[in-house]
């Protein structure tokens, strides 16, 4: 069966590690019998319980439970992907990895190089000797090391300046086309797309370069900012501006403030406001809203005070909050954006903003009542039937305490809000499950569980119920996609085909999956195979947690730890035991 990655360079790289020296580097340890002993990174705590063991390469931390090996080390500490992670490890031991990479992710390899060449010019004449771009970003009162930080550039005058830089290395008219980089006239000869103008290059949450965004120098210039088309490496909607650079404090600061420009992320940035990244003027998207996720649940919008803006932030909460992200919204108070603020009034007056920013609940029923009248009994009824159709859609006790709350700002009494709440229009549907998205760039592959599951599942549809309650089995990003493709179908149509699937992937992934599913013959034993998936994963999953489990009763017996934690991971290794038995595993 076609598999795309190959985890033997892992195995390798896993081997050449020693996690004592990885962990090491970056948090001071002891000496503690015959493990190591130190003050745990992902939590606050003033007595060490962050053991490693050099015998069993884990670390564990008995305060607040993280645990896992120098890979997954590697991963929480820096807040990388598990390739990320592997590539972070080898580039600093200097060990090898043979990840097999698909002629696909080699064509990448190559587009990336392309651009952080062309990102490496634009800097180049940005900071090496006079020119428009730098008069122009200082006199907007930009550092030079926040330039440098977010590596902003100039594109020169000329047309054929980035142009000719590429043909001297040899690099192919057609890659440069394809990035937006150059443009092919009617001439046949290829020029320059952006000229005169700051560039910003564009980088992705691995350091990549995926695209570029260059702002007018001359206000009469169209458009003010000229981006990067879409292409293999660059999608607007799976990226946020300057995430690279500040993904470690929004994780640290847990909070996220979105904002609409690369202007403001840079002055936010230099007035001191870290934890910042932009949409880039549209609407956020959910690929967006599971990128921030993967660093905080806490998410501040804040977007111009203009009516795009406020609308942008009436669809970004609708995006946000059904992921599980608990949204804040705000405008600034003086100013057209928050570069102008924080200019104007600095990184306190700014910070004050978001502390007393309004709930995305708040900011919605705050907007209903725009233009409307609440002293005029006939507008506070129209307001009520709005406020309504917001609250439908909370939780019970969300929903108990705005009721009150409006109850007692309208003077209107809580019974006649529940009943307009549960009564009034069925105008709006629960919101529709989100349409699965493509994730950004989500390794092509299947386990032969996944493969399996998804197989039986296109033969016998009704066997979709049995995975409602079990979806964690998928794991693979690319068995994530397809089952919510499948949840989908299913909830909207009861049945579906192996087309109706593939009619919502990309042509490359669509052919993976026929490629796999082509190799596997249930044979009309759909229902049993499901049933058996299922039981394998439940014990797998049991069988990894007795594992680590064991490591740490043997850790903790080594370190003197506290016997009321001993007891709790006593008591848990019995849960663990009691529901192996129940799925029948060693038997
Ligand atoms: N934008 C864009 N193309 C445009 C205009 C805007 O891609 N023609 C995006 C840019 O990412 C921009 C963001 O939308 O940063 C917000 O637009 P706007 O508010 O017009 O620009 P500012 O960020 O305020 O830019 P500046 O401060 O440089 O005027
Ligand atoms: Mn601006």
């Amino acid at each position: 069966m076609a598999q795309r990655n190959s985890n033997s360079g892992i195995d390798d790289l896993k081997s050449q590690l020693n996690i004592v020296d990885v962990i090491g580097r970056v948090v001071p340890l002891k000496r503690a019998g015959s493990n190591y002993k130190g003050i745990c990174p992902f939590h606050s705590e003033k007595t060490p319980s962050f053991i490693v063991s050099d015998q069993k390469q884990i670390f564990t931390c008995f305060g607040c439970g993280a645990t896992g090996d120098a890979i997954e080390f590697t991963k929480r500490y820096y807040n990388l992907d598990f390739m990320d992670a592997c590539e972070k490890l080898g580039k600093e031991y200097g060990i090898e990895i043979n990840f097999q990479k698909s002629s696909d992710s080699k064509e990448k390899e190559k587009l990336y190089a392309i651009n952080r060449e062309a990102a490496r010019f634009f800097y180049k004449a940005l900071t090496e000797k006079a020119n428009p771009g730098y008069t122009y970003m200082k006199k907007r009162g930009i550092d030079d090391a926040i330039l440098k930080k977010f590596g902003i550039g100039y594109a020169d005058r000329e047309w054929t300046s980035l142009y000719d830089h590429f043909k001297n290395k040899g690099i192919d008219d057609q890659d440069l086309i394809d990035l937006g980089l150059v443009t092919r006239g009617k001439d046949g000869k290829c020029y320059d797309k952006f000229r005169h103008r700051v560039i910003f290059p564009i980088i992705n949450a691995s350091g990549k370069v995926i695209g570029f965004g260059g702002r007018r120098i001359d206000e009469n210039d169209i458009p003010k900012y000229l981006n990067s088309p879409e292409n293999a490496i660059f999608q607007k909607k799976n990226n946020l501006y300057a995430l690279n650079t500040t993904k470690s404090e929004i994780a640290k600061e847990s909070s996220a403030i979105i904002v609409e420009g690369y202007m403001d992320v840079i002055s936010l940035y230099q007035y001191g406001v870290h934890n910042v990244a932009a949409s880039l003027g549209t609407a956020l998207t959910e690929n967006q809203a599971r990128l921030i996720k993967r660093y905080t649940p806490n998410v501040n919008l804040c977007y111009d005070a203009d009516p795009a803006g406020i609308s942008a932030a009436l669809r970004g909460i609708d995006i946000l909050a059904p992921q599980g992200l608990k949204v804040k919204v705000f405008h600034v108070t003086d100013g057209k954006d928050p570069d102008e603020y924080a200019k104007a009034h600095g990184r306190d007056a700014f910070l004050d903003l978001v502390k007393n920013a309004p709930t995305a609940v708040q900011y919605k029923l705050d907007a209903a009542s725009k233009g409307l009248d609440l002293t005029k009994n006939e507008d506070k009824v129209e307001y009520l039937k709005l406020a309504a159709d917001i609250l439908r859609r909370l939780s019970p006790v969300e929903m108990d305490v705005y009721v009150r709350s409006l109850s007692e700002k309208l003077k209107v009494s809580e019974r006649a809000i529940m009943a307009e709440i549960e009564g009034g229009s069925t105008a709006q549907p629960r919101e529709q499950a989100p349409l699965p998205s493509v994730q950004g760039e989500s390794e092509l592959f299947l386990s032969s569980t996944e493969g399996n599951v998804i197989s039986a599942l296109i033969t016998n549809p009704d066997l979709t119920e049995e995975l409602f309650s079990e979806p964690d089995i998928m794991e693979s990003d690319f068995a994530v996609k397809v089952e919510n493709i499948i949840f989908e179908l299913f909830g909207t149509k009861g049945e579906f085909e192996l087309d109706d699937i593939t009619d919502r992937l990309d042509p490359e992934e669509s052919q993976y999956l026929n490629e796999v599913l082509g190799g596997i013959h249930l044979a009309g034993k759909e229902e049993e195979v499901l049933k058996e998936s299922i039981k394998k994963w439940k014990l797998d999953t049991l069988y990894k947690k007795e594992k680590e489990i064991v490591a740490r009763m043997d850790l903790a017996d080594e370190s003197e730890i506290d016997q009321e934690i001993i007891r709790s991971i006593t008591e848990e290794f019995i849960r663990i035991q009691n529901d192996i038995k129940k799925y029948g595993g060693r038997e």
